[in-house]
């Protein structure tokens, strides 16, 4: 039997990378799979490639009425909803806090949480009858500071704390809430206008593992918190970084390489 048999799953932001790659986990694992995404070439294309057991929807996850119309399609489509995967995203506004605009603030802010409070309050009218599971994308940059710019951050910090807030309120009707904070993953958003050969040498040489994430790493991850092997867990952050925010060994720092010079063994007198 597979991992996800008999569930269906709307997932948003899924036309390209890490959404992508779960709804294809996803059906891999016997799961119907609602691509919810603004793209609608890529989209259609994935959901044409994935089979009988996917389809799409233009959605633009900024509206209300277009997440309800991606349940009421699953619905239409399947019967039923098992887990929802609020994960469309973009970097938002990039600049320095002076030039930050109050558009650029509410469009960056709608993006990437009020589509989240939406797609929560939707999937929690449709889960209470039968439990669920509701996995929320945030970042490593809404956990520490360095990763992302203002608004991301900010924006990123507050899906962490409405993962943990609506999981207290859903948890008595059977509905886990968790939230993936991924760290450097090789996907469009990442990678910008660069190409994947620049991106991992630039990248991959700060991770512990000597790596960037891929999205499959993310769906691997979706798909476990998707999945009754993770029926007693609920309201947590789980960082996916391939141990970049564990920090640097020390020893390989220039500050203590300076001060410290040779790095010796250090034994007490007459040991
Ligand atoms: N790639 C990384 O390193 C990284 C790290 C941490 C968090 N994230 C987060 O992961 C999530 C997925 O991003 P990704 O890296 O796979 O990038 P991606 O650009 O490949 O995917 C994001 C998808 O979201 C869609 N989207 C954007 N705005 C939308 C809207 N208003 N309505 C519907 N869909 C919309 C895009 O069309 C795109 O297909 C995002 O929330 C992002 O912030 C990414």
């Amino acid at each position: 039997m597979a991992r996800l048999d008999g569930h269906v799953a709307i997932i948003t932001g899924a036309a390209t990378g890490m959404g992508a790659a779960t709804a294809t986990r996803f059906v891999e694992e016997g799961a119907r799979v609602l691509i919810a995404d603004l793209k609608v070439d890529e989209g259609q294309e994935l959901a044409l490639h994935l089979g009988e057991n996917a389809r799409f929807l233009r959605t633009d996850v900024t509206q209300e009425s277009n997440i309800e119309a991606m349940f009421d399609l699953a619905l239409a489509a399947w019967g039923q909803i098992d887990c929802v995967y609020n994960n469309a995203g973009f970097g938002g506004a990039l600049g320095p806090i002076e030039e930050t605009t109050e558009d650029d603030y509410e469009i960056t802010m709608d993006v990437l949480v009020k589509s989240v409070f939406f797609g929560t309050k939707h999937a929690a009218k449709h889960m209470k009858e039968r439990g669920g599971s509701i996995i929320n994308t945030a970042s490593i940059a809404g956990m520490h500071g360095g990763w992302g710019p203002h608004i991301y951050s900010v924006a990123k910090a507050a899906v962490v704390q409405l993962t943990k807030t609506t999981a207290l309120e859903l948890g008595p009707f059977g509905i886990r809430v968790n939230a993936i904070c991924p760290g450097i993953i090789a996907t469009p958003l990442a990678m910008g206008r660069g190409d994947r050969e620049k991106f991992d040498a630039v990248m991959a040489e700060d991770q512990p593992l000597k790596r960037v994430g891929e999205g499959s790493d993310i769906a691997n991850l979706a798909l476990f918190l998707a999945s009754d092997e993770s029926s007693f867990m609920t309201g947590e952050t789980h960082v996916i970084d391939g141990g970049a925010t564990v920090g640097r060994r020390w020893d390989q720092q220039p500050k203590f390489q300076t001060v410290y010079r040779p790095i010796t063994i250090y034994r007490p007198p007459g040991r």
